[in-house]
């Protein structure tokens, strides 16, 4: 297959919320800035899942649609493949949307009230899905070990050991840290769920888009995780960059867990899908192998870019190496002092026309980082790069 990821494909009519004008400005109060913020990618899909698309619409009828029966098997096939995990077919469950099956299983599996851990910084609607459901935020801060986050497992343990807290809302791999938890790491987190009897929801939604060098191991297939009740999910969204057509699943192995998701599921009407989703997700599946293996080595030499580019360039910002996605959290500490009142993420916009991730939308551990998302052309992000740095140099300059 040869992808041609360099391709710029113009966005700003095609209702992209990335590349609205408006909230751009909204954001970061410069129209004009160019977009590196939320997270999804300006390419194409895989060729597969764009056919499946185009054939499916241009049959002129889109009334109620038939759920794909290949599609269960499909997933099945694909995490064996992906992530050598082997998987009961009756255990996946598919939903509209990740957030929407992590909010169904955090309102089963604790009661209003309850605190609910989050490793924080951590993607913004976590907090959101936890305290709007009347659940309460049980921060467990990333500790910075060099450029890298760690879990501070002291910490963690003792917000287990408090009978208040009964879920973990884990993310792996994580975002905005770009960590791919170890198999010890991964190990020890499950072992003082079981000893404390913690529920795990699993957040994978960035699991298929690890560099070679880390190993995504889903937290449901630990020996320790099936001594707790845990629900893993999945998505084809990021992986295949059909986030729009929200569709996720979830990995239930516990068959009363699962029931009560599905009874859920019909309760709130949430148990079918639309036309596109399911079409677009089973043509990944099946066809997206090899674009997946190219977009993935594309995204590994713009994060190269990214990373030669701010050390040798603009040394006031610290990249946390990702191992997996296509976004990349950057301590913004050293250029504070040069910005005055300012956050980094509106200096950006404002002076160079980037718009990065503010980090503050991540919670307070964020405040002095941005977030940029470098699944874009190559050229696009050089070009983005270049602006910063003379952006920081004038500042530089006094
Ligand atoms: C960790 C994580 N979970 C969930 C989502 C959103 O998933 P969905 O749009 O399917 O609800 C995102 C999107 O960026 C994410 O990064």
């Amino acid at each position: 297959m040869n992808c041609n990821f360099d391709r710029e494909i113009d966005r700003s009519q095609s209702d992209s919320v990335k590349w609205s004008r408006s909230v751009i400005e909204e954001l970061g109060g410069n129209p004009d800035a160019v977009p590196f913020w939320v997270a999804d990618m300006d390419f194409p899909p895989p060729p597969s899942v764009l056919k499946a698309i185009q054939e499916r619409a241009s049959h002129p009828i889109f009334g109620y649609s038939a759920f794909p029966r290949e599609l269960p098997g499909a997933l099945q096939a694909w995490l064996k493949y992906r992530h050598s995990w082997e998987t009961a077919i009756e255990s996946l469950v598919f939903i509209p949307g990740m957030m929407t099956g992590i909010a169904v299983a955090l309102t089963l599996l604790t009661r209003p009230g309850n605190g609910v851990i989050l490793q924080t910084p951590a993607y913004n609607p976590f907090f959101s899905v936890i305290e709007k459901n009347g659940r309460a935020v049980a921060r467990n801060p990333l500790l910075r070990d060099g450029s890298r986050y760690v879990i501070d497992f002291q910490h963690l343990e003792e917000l287990l050991s408090k009978p208040e807290n009964t879920a973990l809302l884990f993310c792996s791999p994580h975002n905005p840290a770009g960590r791919v938890w170890t198999r010890e790491e991964l190990e020890r987190t499950a072992e003082l769920c079981r000893k404390y009897q913690t529920a795990v929801i699993s957040d994978e939604i960035h699991a298929d888009l690890t560099y070679p060098q880390a190993v995504h191991i889903p937290f449901s297939s630990l020996a320790a995780s099936k001594e707790t009740v845990s629900a893993t999910f999945m998505a084809p969204s990021k992986t295949f960059n059909i986030a729009g057509e929200k569709l996720a699943a979830a990995v239930i192995s516990d068959t009363e867990l699962r029931e009560k998701f599905n009874r859920f599921l019909e309760g709130a009407a949430l148990s079918h899908l639309p036309i596109f989703a399911p079409a677009a997700a089973l043509a990944a599946y099946t066809g997206g192998h090899a674009w997946l293996r190219e977009l993935t080595s594309y995204l590994q030499e713009n994060l190269a870019v990214l990373r030669e580019y701010l050390e040798r360039f603009i040394p006031e910002l610290e990249l946390s190496e990702p191992e997996a996605s296509f976004i990349a959290f950057i301590d913004c500490t050293k250029l504070i002092p040069l910005i005055g009142g300012t956050s980094p993420a509106k200096f950006f916009s404002l002076k160079a026309g980037v718009l990065l991730h503010d980090g503050s939308w991540f919670g307070p551990e964020g405040r002095s980082c941005v977030r940029i998302n470098f699944g874009t052309q190559r050229a696009r992000l050089r070009k983005a790069l270049e602006k910063m740095r003379t952006a920081v140099e004038s500042v530089r300059r006094g």
